[in-house]
């Protein structure tokens, strides 16, 4: 049952979607049709789809003709059903239908918006309940379907999907073929003026010209990262892997639409030092993608798993120090968090009653997760986890699941075998509870060791430029700004600037970090960056904790509103809905 849907797949399950669509980039709106196959156990029974911000033109079943249809009250988070009186013999259904500008998951961008300002782009993002305002349809995760699309767009432009491509029409037209099952979240197009680097036989990269070619340097890694995940969990089973950089208005760092993550270009740091995002979506072509949440409260299937294997990747291929540094300070972010986590959000299997699954959204599934998973490998030993973990996603390919059916399988296929381990794993504790168990792994780097001694002297009154920050790599950096937050004041930050140059890093990671503190401490000297960072990138994770910390104090608030006037037209709306909320009041 997922609450987050008003499909009735026991009945009347869409099973394929066709899809035939227009980009128009003039009026903002992708127009066209999308053809439903259905598998019916229930032949008296109407198929309800999920709807949202569609203008519905035409319904009709496999014989051409019309069917009648509803649309049904519209909810903020849901949309709406759309009902459909299906015909006795109706094996397919047709509806013609245009997007709108209430369809969240497009982002339209004028050309200015985009890294060469030359053409306009247009994006979708999925995930998680925003399928249903692109292509009416069953949008649940419990619903996998197959899809096969042809599309249109204006001359110059170039479009892509998290499918197989499938050659060019007559008429310009691109073809794309996804012949697994994937669930809706995962459907995803982009269009813009793109370019392709090839990496490896299987793996390349898109962007556009100004930008691909930065891309393909960052990405060089991709086809060892494939290579790893393989050795590690099975065959990497979609083709293609490959990666489209978008335009820094994208609102995710990454996302991981099969056979090509979308990925932001704040990743592009230069130094391949936050490709991480590319083992970690790279990491759902496993967990979520070929095994995938049943509903959005077991969320934490999807990106715990992920993260824990993202660590196994980046372990194998830039050793267990680096590994080590990410997983510290993941563990810190999850404990920062936490503290302002209502308890009900601190824990893995979340309800959801009456909220979106964004309200779900936290470090929680993710590190909280892979914590979960890391102490029943330390538990059982990497051996035995492996193999646990490579027949889970064997035995579970292309199906959707719910907590309590991993916990079955757990049971029964590791745990039963050691019982004084097992007597070891609280399930209810780390499932159920708030908080971090105290069994809970905490990774120790020896690098970040390294930088608390540096903080040490620093806070001892030692001049920045005598610290010995030499060959420190931006984790070291991040750890380093997040260890002395507390102690900054703005004469202190001016120093630090002219040591390190912080205001002016080209490392986004690094970037935020500063911003944020800049903000806390008034530090003004960062005031325009901030303003310039705040104008382009639309990433949430950064500027959900940016406008936050603005809008603690009236005078920041002020300065804050002023800005989001000028930049809200420019994110996606994933973006505007989460900080809409800091400036109505309410807090997530
Ligand atoms: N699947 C998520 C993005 C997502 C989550 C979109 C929930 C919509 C709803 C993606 O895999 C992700 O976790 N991205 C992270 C980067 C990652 C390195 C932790 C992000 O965007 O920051
Ligand atoms: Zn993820």
């Amino acid at each position: 049952m997922d609450i987050h849907s008003h499909c009735e797949p026991d009945r009347a399950c869409v099973t394929h979607a066709s899809l035939d669509l227009e980009v128009d980039t003039g009026k903002k709106e992708l127009r066209g049709s999308v053809v439903l196959s259905l598998l019916r156990t229930d032949r008296e029974a109407p198929l309800v789809l999920d709807a949202k911000g569609l203008a519905i033109e035409s319904v009709t079943g496999s014989d051409g003709g019309v069917r009648l249809w509803q649309l049904g009250p519209d909810d903020p988070n849901l949309g709406s059903a759309l009902t459909v009186e299906l015909a006795w013999a109706d094996t397919s259904l047709r509806i013609a239908y245009r997007t709108t500008a209430r369809s969240e998951a497009l982002q339209w961008l004028d050309p200015d918006q985009t890294a060469d300002r030359s053409a306009p782009f247009l994006f979708t993002q999925g995930e998680s309940i925003l399928t249903r305002t692109w292509i009416p349809l069953q949008d649940s995760p419990g619903v996998r379907i197959t899809y096969d699309a042809r599309v249109r767009c204006p001359g110059g432009l170039t479009a892509v999907m998290s499918a197989e491509q499938a050659g060019r029409d007559p008429d310009g037209g691109f073809r794309f073929r996804m012949d697994r099952p994937i669930p809706p979240y995962l459907v995803a197009l982009a269009c813009g003026k793109i370019e392709f680097r090839r990496i490896s036989d299987r793996c390349g990269v898109w962007a556009e010209p100004s930008v691909v070619d930065r891309a393909h340097e960052e990405f060089g890694d991709t086809e060892k990262m494939v290579q790893a995940a393989e050795a590690l969990f099975g065959p990497y089973r979609w083709g293609r892997y490959d990666l489209i950089v978008l335009p820094p208005s994208f609102p995710f760092g990454g996302m991981e639409n099969p056979c090509l993550t979308f990925a932001t270009p704040t990743v592009l740091a230069g130094d391949r030092s936050l490709v991480s995002l590319v083992a970690h979506e790279l990491a759902h072509s496993w967990s979520g993608n070929l095994v995938t949440n049943a509903t959005w409260s077991d969320f934490w299937l999807n990106e715990g798993f992920t993260v824990y294997f993202e660590g196994r990747i980046m372990e194998k291929i830039y050793g267990a120090e680096r590994a080590r540094m990410e997983a510290q300070i993941g563990l810190a972010d999850l404990e920062r968090e936490m503290k302002e986590l209502a308890p009900r959000d601190q824990v893995l299997r979340i309800d959801l009653g009456g909220r979106h699954p964004d309200d779900g959204f936290s470090e929680v599934p993710y590190v909280k997760g892979a914590l979960f998973l890391q102490r029943i490998e330390e538990l059982f030993g990497r051996g035995r986890f492996d193999r646990f973990l490579r027949s889970y996603f064997d035995s579970h390919a292309f199906k959707s699941i719910t907590t309590a059916q991993f916990v079955e399988y757990l049971r029964k296929e590791l745990l039963s075998q050691d019982r004084a381990l097992a007597a070891q794993v609280d399930l209810h504790l780390w499932l159920d509870e708030p908080g971090l168990p105290p069994d809970a792994p905490r990774a120790q780097s020896k690098a970040l060791a390294e930088v608390d001694r540096q903080i040490e002297k620093w806070k001892a009154g030692k001049d920045p430029a005598g610290l010995d920050t030499r060959e420190w790599v931006t984790q070291q950096w991040l750890h380093f700004l997040e260890g002395i937050a507390e102690s900054l004041d703005s004469a202190s930050m001016a120093k630090l600037d002219e040591a390190f140059r912080f205001t002016q890093t080209g490392n986004d990671e690094i970037l935020d970090v500063w911003l944020r503190i800049a903000i806390a401490r008034g530090y003004a000297a960062a005031d325009e960056r901030l303003e310039s960072f705040l104008m382009t990138v639309g990433r949430r994770k950064y500027l959900e904790p940016l406008y936050k910390e603005l809008a603690k104090t009236e005078a920041g608030k002020q300065r804050a509103q002023s800005i989001y006037a000028r930049a809200r037209p420019r994110y996606h709306a994933v973006t505007t809905s989460s900080i809409d909320e800091i400036f109505a009041g309410k807090q997530r």
